[in-house]
């Protein structure tokens, strides 16, 4: 587990996945009866961290040594949370050492990267996945059962609101790293929500055809982990229109200068022909065509009607576990007795490529449309941007 000491790589990954996992005894498998455990191993650059972290789970193993760990065959998955810009080299260093690999999105800086590495592990036959936690969360999996059941008829449009007020870091400090601001070292919004965006559309709603997006740097100046001052050169807000294979529409706006006035942090509305639903991490309310009611444009009249009465609340009917712990189990089932994987390489490429894309729309003022990618596609049949760097940077 590579990164384990950050923001992610310590709650999301170590502690409420792989303890969990063995803490409940292992990974159970097809048969109902056979449960594998897990043996994490850490791997970082600060010993110290590492043994307070170790010390702190009662874990066995760790070691600053990432090679040396990929030397080891007792070792079977190469597990990656590392901030992004150092990605790559490490899952191809994995790669080459023949590991099973699970890592954190975005896979790489650029498409041609990304792409690279999904031909990488092909060609060596080693078996990869993706995060696509958010298709995992309550929220979201109750809007999927709606679209299986067919209860939205014909799905028009998706509005999706993401967001919240980072701190600036001066007078409060900001709850997010600095390097998510510095467009430099990897930051920004597009390049952190686009992927995100591709694979809950694609997974839900249609692959993504085309994508038009407006790219700010709100605040031009933020506050560090240390009090310095720094340049904000990164996209905090992302204001995007997106169409789907089948006809369905979706703007989604993804911003860290926004104040919060939903349910919760991310909201996505569905409307249907023949229903709609408003979804969140957990919460889905819905309104049929039946319960619709018949609003009357009238300026002169203050409206009394409690719309937001009108919405019903969807059960969950099911336990809902952590979504990145249910990923996990489906990971290591993939590995271990070759349970199917969708979500590989190649759905973390096409994530990359729609955060590419996104950011040359903004720098080109106009809709990109976004090409099929498919592992065996010579590279020059997909447009690829020319230097992904000028497209960083908002205004
Ligand atoms: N799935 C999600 O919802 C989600 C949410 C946030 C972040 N992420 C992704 O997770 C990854 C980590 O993000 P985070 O917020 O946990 O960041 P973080 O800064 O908290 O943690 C980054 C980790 O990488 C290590 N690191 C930093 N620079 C390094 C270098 N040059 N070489 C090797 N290791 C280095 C740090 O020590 C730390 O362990 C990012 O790729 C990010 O895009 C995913």
């Amino acid at each position: 587990m590579n990164g384990v000491s950050g923001r992610m790589g310590y709650r999301q990954h170590l502690v409420r996945s792989i303890l969990a996992i063995r803490e409940q005894g292992g990974v159970l498998l097809a048969d109902g009866e056979t449960r594998v455990q897990v043996e994490p191993i850490l791997v970082g650059r600060s010993e110290k961290k590492l043994a307070d972290l170790a010390a702190k789970h009662g874990i066995e193993h760790y070691t600053t040594n990432l090679d040396e760990a990929l030397a080891d065959p007792r070792w079977e998955i190469y597990s990656d949370f590392l901030v992004t810009k150092a990605r790559a080299a490490a899952i191809k260093k994995a790669i080459a050492a023949g590991k099973a690999i699970y890592t954190e999105k975005p896979t790489a800086e650029s498409f041609e990267e990304a792409l690279e590495l999904a031909k990488l592990a092909a060609d060596a036959g080693v078996k990869n996945g993706v995060v696509h936690d958010k298709l995992y969360l309550p929220g979201l999996q109750k809007l999927k059962r709606l679209i299986d059941s067919g209860y939205f008829g014909r799905i028009l449009s998706v509005r999706g609101e993401f967001g919240y007020w980072v701190f600036e870091g001066d007078w409060q400090p900001a709850q997010r790293p600095s390097w998510n601001y510095r467009a430099e070292d990897g930051g920004g919004i597009i390049v952190d929500m686009f992927p995100h965006w591709n694979y809950v559309l694609e997974n839900l709603f249609g692959r993504v055809e085309s994508v038009y997006a407006k790219a700010v740097t709100e605040i031009p100046e933020r506050v560090d982990e240390h009090g310095e001052s720094y340049q904000a050169t990164a996209d905090d807000a992302a204001y995007a229109i997106f169409e789907l294979e089948g006809g369905v529409t979706a703007q989604l706006n993804s911003s860290w200068t926004t104040r919060v006035n939903r349910d919760e942090l991310v909201e996505f509305q569905v409307d249907g022909t023949h229903g709609s639903a408003v979804v969140g991490l957990f919460g889905c309310k819905i309104q049929p065509r039946n319960a619709t009611p018949k609003p009357v444009w009238n300026p002169d009249l203050a409206d009394e009607h409690d719309y937001a009465g009108d919405w019903i609340e969807s059960p969950g009917n099911r336990d809902f576990q952590n979504g990145f712990k249910e990923q996990w189990e489906e990971f290591i089932r993939h590995v271990v007795e070759d349970a199917p994987n969708e979500f590989d390489f190649l759905a973390g490429a096409r994530g990359v490529l729609l955060a590419e894309e996104g950011l040359r729309s903004n720098a080109e003022g106009r809709r990109i449309e976004i090409p099929v990618v498919a592992l065996d596609a010579p590279l020059e049949t997909v447009e690829v941007p020319g230097d992904a760097s000028e497209l960083t940077g908002a205004r």
